[in-house]
């Protein structure tokens, strides 16, 4: 069975996108595709069915080489059961998360981004959607990190589990 992640922000157009786009290059760089799933999800329903933030794609593109794919979808119940481990952007991502488990029972699938960091020391991945292309760029620049940082960990206690 293959381990399942499940990036999450407001939206679902801008930074949970990048991560799951970013997770699956490093992923397929380890050749680990079969092994490691990734999806993305907002935990609103403002942009469902839209395709990643044009201003996101840029930045993904100009720093990476990364054409962002997907379309928005709203986080539900049962990814809770469908997932590993669900990835939060920042603390309200995280909240809204943990409000659709209410008996707390999956509590420790719920993770903060940016706990997997290595080189940045930012708790939260900033929304970048209402601010300039910096945003969009440091966006990517945290997400580079903290998705290495996760690899390496799912890499070292769940498959060796
Ligand atoms: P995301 O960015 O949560 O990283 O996808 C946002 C996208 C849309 C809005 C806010 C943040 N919005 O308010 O519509």
């Amino acid at each position: 069975m293959p381990y399942k992640l499940l990036f999450v922000c407001l939206g679902n157009i801008c930074r949970s996108p990048s991560a799951e786009n970013i997770m699956n290059h490093l992923i397929d760089q380890a050749g680990l595709s079969e092994s490691i799933l990734c999806d993305s999800a907002g935990t609103s329903s403002y942009h469902i069915g839209s395709p990643p933030d044009q201003r996101m794609n840029a930045a993904a593109i100009a720093k990476l080489g990364i054409q962002l794919c997907g379309r928005a979808r709203q986080i539900e119940k049962s990814d809770f059961q469908d997932f590993d481990m669900i990835l939060a952007m920042d603390r309200d991502n995280y909240d809204g998360i943990l409000a659709l488990d209410p008996t707390g029972k999956d509590h420790d699938k719920v993770r903060l981004m940016c706990e997997f960091c290595t080189q940045h020391t930012l708790k939260e991945v900033p929304d970048p959607y209402y601010g300039g292309v910096e945003g969009f760029n440091q966006v990517i620049d945290l997400l580079v990190d903290a998705c290495e940082g996760l690899l390496q960990h799912v890499t070292n206690q769940q498959l060796r589990a």
